[in-house]
Order: structure tokens, then sequence, then C-alpha cells
């Protein structure tokens, strides 16, 4: 039932493109405009929301991170995200012009359904992102957008985590586009780009046997960091929680330009420190501030392990390791950047002797508060 690898979560990791490829199949018109007939919360009333609001665990909370980029990006809409657990007991400010989105994986995380029940509570609509048909939060929320990964197995979430990534673009693609922004022509441009990007985590793919080999090097290191910027700052989270869960080791993302404001007395010599360089395109000056960041860590020790863009030159210099992805566009690249992540640490987790599929401690649904 492993398909002839060794571990589910290395199945599932292989699985991505397809999973990206489900997820968007049916949803994108020959017109090339988005039809989400199960987002069965009216056009109308679409057009009356002053606020999106995120709320999910772990995994599917850095999903909300990056869809918080997105959504207010091509809607101009202001979104808050934020950890389930920690949402209903602030007395948070809804009303029924408030979106609620919930994401989850299993659909069964008690601390996600805490939070949309209070949600609902206060009027407000809720849209599930979920995997799991039939589930208890699709059930109680006003209408569901599945990702269609197919079931995941290991605890470690991977490709539920890109399929929440293409649902979350989705929803922000589809309300710019039922209210009307002037990002329209972007919109349609990426809606293309979009349904193409499967073809692109197949390309990453394909070239991970080096991050591997990297990984198994540094089995016997406590701790690595991971940096980020923009949508590459939750790529960075995610990037780290998955080697904490996997590999057991202390690993923290943290957004590039805070590393002056603290982290950066963390850098000493030899630590290894993961960099998600945003795209040189776009938002350059992003792209120039980070490839300083790794400047200054470098200049005090660290070695650095960049994750950049085919083409992206003027980060090679500074790069002890470069692991390369496809060009994407910028609020796209997630979906490209994660998966060496993933792959690092599901090989550092083998490197170590550890239970990849069933880390210890964990549950793959948690359903107690
Ligand atoms: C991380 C992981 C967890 C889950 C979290 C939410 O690899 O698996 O952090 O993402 O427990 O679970 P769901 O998505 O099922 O609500």
């Amino acid at each position: 039932e492993k398909g002839g690898y060794d571990y589910f979560m290395l199945k599932e990791i292989a699985e991505q493109p397809k999973a990206v490829a489900d997820t968007l199949l049916g949803r994108i018109d020959a017109a090339g405009s988005l039809t989400l007939d199960e987002v069965r919360i009216g056009a109308a009333e679409l057009r009356e929301l002053d606020k999106v609001v995120i709320v999910a665990c772990g995994t599917a909370f850095h999903a909300g991170l990056i869809a918080k980029y997105a959504i207010e990006h091509w809607t101009r809409l202001p979104c808050e995200v934020e950890l389930a657990s920690e949402f209903r007991y602030r007395d948070p400010i809804l009303d029924p012009r408030s979106l609620v989105v919930a994401i989850s994986q299993s659909g069964e995380t008690m601390d996600t359904l805490m939070a949309l029940r209070h949600a609902r509570e206060q009027g407000s609509k809720v849209l599930a992102i979920c995997n799991t048909n039939g589930s208890t939060i699709p059930r109680e929320s006003d209408a569901v957008l599945y990702t269609h990964a197919g079931p995941e197995v290991a605890v470690a979430s991977t490709k539920a985590f890109l399929t929440q990534l293409v649902a979350c673009y989705l929803v922000a693609l589809y309300l710019g586009q039922v209210r009307g922004t002037k990002w329209g022509d972007e919109i349609r441009a990426v809606i293309r780009d979009l349904s193409r990007i499967s073809g692109a985590v197949e390309r990453v793919l394909e070239t991970m046997e080096p991050v591997r080999a990297l990984a198994r090097s540094l089995a016997g290191k406590k701790t690595v960091l991971f940096l980020g910027r923009h949508v590459g700052y939750p790529v960075a989270l995610e990037g780290a929680l998955k080697l904490k869960e996997l590999a057991y080791m202390h690993a923290e993302g943290f957004a590039a330009g805070e590393l002056k404001h603290g982290p950066i007395a963390l850098i000493e010599e030899d630590l290894p420190v993961v960099v998600v360089v945003p795209s040189p395109r776009g938002r350059s000056v992003l792209h120039d501030k980070i490839v300083s960041n790794i400047q200054e860590i470098r200049a005090r020790g660290a070695r650095t392990i960049v994750i950049a863009e085919e083409g992206d030159d003027a980060v090679v210099p500074y790069a002890d390791h470069l692991i390369r992805i496809p060009v994407t566009p910028t609020l796209l690249q997630p979906l490209v950047s994660t998966v060496p992540l993933q792959v690092f640490a599901c090989e550092l987790a083998t490197a170590r002797g550890n239970e990849v599929d069933q880390p210890r401690n964990l549950a793959k649904s948690v359903t107690v508060e």
C-alpha cells in the first residue's frame, strides 16, 4: 500500500503534483475563469464582506498565513490568520460581514471545530477547506472547498499542505473575481499559471537527490534555522515544523527582516541556516534584502542553505548549498519552495533513525483541545 516507497511520507511527497492537479480539476473553466460552485455563499454576500478570518492549526495554519498575502493582494479585503486554539478565547470581533475560513486536513481537529462554532454563533459564514469528505468541520460549515489530496497517512502533513495552498489561492482569486479588483488582468494570468503549476512541483521532485545528501550530512546537528520573507516566511515556519516533528531537532523559522532584532545572536560557526529567497522579479526589493541577510549570517559563520529560483545568480556567491526551484509568480512560490523542506526533514529523520510516518508523541488528528 506504500506503492514501493519505504514510507507513506515519501509516497505522499511524490504524489504532490497529482494532488495539486486534482485540486484544480474542474475549478477553472475553458475561458480561464474560476467556477467554485461548492462555495455556496452567494456572490451578493461575498461582495458585502468586509474581512476574512482564517483559523487553523499547525501546518494548516501555515497555509493560512500564506493565504493572507494572496487574499489581501487580490481582493483588498483585510485578512486575519489565527491559531484556532487562541481564537475563541480572545473574544474575536466577528459579524455577518466576516468570512471565516477554517482549514483542516482531517476535518476533525477540535480546536478548529470549536473556533468555527464560535464564528457561526456570531453570525459569520464559515467556509471549510478540508481533505476529508463528510468529516465534522465541513458538515458544520456553511460551505466547503475540498482539497483532493487523497488520504494522507503519514502524520506529518505534506500533500495536504500543498492542496490547502491551492484551495486558498482559489478562494483568494475567486473573491477577487466576484468582487472585481484592479488586479483583474493579474488574476487571469495567475489562474493560468496556477493551472500549470503541478508541472513545476514535478520538476522540483526530480532534483531532490542533493537535498537528501545534504540532509544526511547534517544528521549530527542540534539546531537548524529557517529564514524567509513575504510568503517565504510561512514556508520557513513550515520547514522548521517539519524538522521538529520528524527529526526531533531544534528548528526555528524567522522572518528574515527580524534577524537584526534578535535572532542573529543565534548565528555561530557552522550553524545550518536555510534561506527561502523570493523571486528576483516582482517584489525584487525583498530579494535584494534577503541576499544581504544571507551575506550577514555567512559573515558570522552560518552554513547557508539557499533555496532560490532558477536563474537567480545573485545568491550564488553566498550559498554554501544551493537548491534550485522553478520560476513561479511570487505568491505561488510556496508550492515549489516547500517541497525541498519536506524532503530535507524526511531524510534527516531517516538518517537519525526516527520513525518517519509515526513520529513520537504525535497523532494524525487531534480531536481533543
Ligand atoms: C504537521 C501536522 C499538524 C496538522 C495540525 C492540523 O505536519 O500534521 O500540524 O497540520 O494538527 O491538522 P488538520 O489539518 O487535520 O486540522
